[in-house]
């Protein structure tokens, strides 16, 4: 019974039960009927991902897109209406034109409009983005990329009961994906008392394959690698070559009994401190006690200034204020660099005196490795990492293009191809010619 027990004992104060707003089953065909009697509102890839994390209580306690209450507590002092502690706001804004009302029922759809949830709008209230930006974020500086992006959020919020007939489906690592039910369950079974969890929206290296390995050994637990796949920092690493690096490093260099590999559809905010306790509360609800909060957690980089938003550590005193009411425990991390003498990595707080360090940074990785072609090295991230990630970005020479030739008729376009084409495999790249006679003639006939 030993499972049973620890299982007991992950579950959140928070948790505890957690929200499930799916309809059931035996009531799905109703719903739908009436849904499709219902006007409709095309909800944005964040809601979208927001959503999902309400529907399986990745977000518990909390049910809903937030409500004006709950939303000004959450802004002012990262706690909803009744106390609990939740760092950020979770909202559905609309535009003032939208024609919605309260008291009705709307559908909810995704970008393909396909059907996801009905929402009883019980409340439709406007909010500020500068003042979300400057209590959430610290900061209204434009550089940052959730201060833009919500300069172009409609600016009144929606909130009510929502009824959820659909999850966004994914197609991809479809065996990774795994509700915080599923991933209690998927922990439990490894019937350790102790997970320890690590968020992340990069590929993992060695400095990083250290620390989880440093993090699991220090709390004796499982390791839940819980990778964000919703959306992360626009221009990160994809999330298809990151979980395919994910894959490969959990499979060769990790205890298979020691680690548990699972996808979080998050929507990051990249809200530094806040952002950092709210990644512990939605881990907690997934069954984990312990929490890796390393340099710079959900940082965005510098300002406009070339101040960087956050301190760098500034989210692990955030984290340990809390530590306590969440029922997390942060396991901290100073940065880890390289080495090259021992062969080793080491947190910067305790480097022998005058050591020599080695580090490769992600401007790095791009630019002198990457874009030339160049494998990273051992010491910085293993092989598979590195075959992986020179195939997704490949140099500039490898990677493909289209040369368009525009030009009156009669002009020389054809003429000018061929020559190119030929100097083109004379120097090795492959070729493939659409002449405007060809695409007339066969691929559009009877265009203008
Ligand atoms: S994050 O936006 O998800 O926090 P990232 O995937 O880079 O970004 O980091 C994941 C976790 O590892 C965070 O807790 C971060 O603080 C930590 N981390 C990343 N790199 C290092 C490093 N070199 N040294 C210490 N901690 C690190
Ligand atoms: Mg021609």
């Amino acid at each position: 019974m030993s499972a049973t027990t620890s299982r007991a004992t992950l579950i959140s104060p928070y948790g505890g039960e957690l929200v499930d707003l799916m309809v059931p089953k035996a009531d799905l065909a109703d719903a739908r009927a009436y849904a499709s009697t219902l006007p409709s509102l095309q909800i944005s890839p964040r809601a979208v991902c927001d959503l999902e994390m309400l529907a399986t209580g990745a977000f518990s306690p909390l049910k809903q897109f937030m409500g004006e209450a709950d939303f000004r507590g959450v802004v002012s002092e990262m706690r909803l209406a009744d106390g609990t502690l939740f760092p950020i706001p979770v909202t559905l804004p609309v535009p003032a034109d939208a024609g919605l009302s309260v008291g009705t029922d709307i559908a909810l759809r995704d970008s393909m409009n396909d059907l996801l949830a009905i929402m009883t709008i019980e409340e439709l209230y406007p909010w500020d983005p500068a003042v979300v930006a400057q209590h959430v974020l610290g900061t209204q500086d434009s550089k940052h990329p959730l201060v833009n992006e919500m300069s172009r959020w409609g600016r009144l919020n929606a909130a009510g009961k929502l009824r959820v007939l659909q999850l966004p489906r994914h197609y991809d690592f479809q065996d990774l994906r795994r509700t915080p039910a599923e991933t209690r369950e998927v922990l439990a079974e490894r019937g350790r008392n102790n997970v320890v969890a690590f968020q992340t929206r990069n590929p993992l290296h060695r400095a990083h394959e250290e620390l989880t390995k440093r993090a699991t050994a220090a709390v004796d637990g499982v390791l839940l690698l819980h990778p964000v796949v919703g959306m992360t920092k626009p221009g990160d690493v994809d999330h298809f070559t990151r979980v395919r690096t994910y894959k490969a490093l959990a499979q060769n260099h990790y205890d298979p009994d020691r680690i548990v590999l699972s996808l979080l559809p998050l929507a990051m905010r990249m809200a530094g401190p806040r952002e950092a306790l709210w990644h512990a509360i939605i881990r907690r609800n997934h069954g984990v006690n312990h929490f890796v909060v390393g340099r710079d957690h959900a940082g965005p980089g510098s300002d406009s200034t070339g101040k960087p938003f956050y301190g760098p550590y500034d989210a692990q005193e955030l984290v340990r204020q809390h530590e306590d009411e969440i029922g997390v425990k942060m396991v901290p991390f100073s940065e880890l660099v390289y080495l090259p003498d021992e062969d080793r990595y080491e947190e910067t707080s305790k480097l022998p005196q005058g050591a020599k360090t080695a580090n490769i940074s992600g401007t790095q990785v791009r630019e002198q490795y990457l874009a030339k072609g160049q494998l990273l090295p051992a010491w910085f991230t293993r092989p598979e990492t590195a075959e992986i990630l020179a195939e997704a970005y490949p140099p500039r020479h490898r990677q493909g293009l289209c040369i368009w030739l525009t030009g009156l008729s009669g002009s020389g376009k054809s003429t000018t191809a061929a020559v190119l084409s030929v100097l083109l495999l004379e120097a090795g790249r492959q070729v493939t010619e659409l002449d405007g006679d060809v695409v007339r003639t066969h691929l559009s006939k009877g265009l203008g």
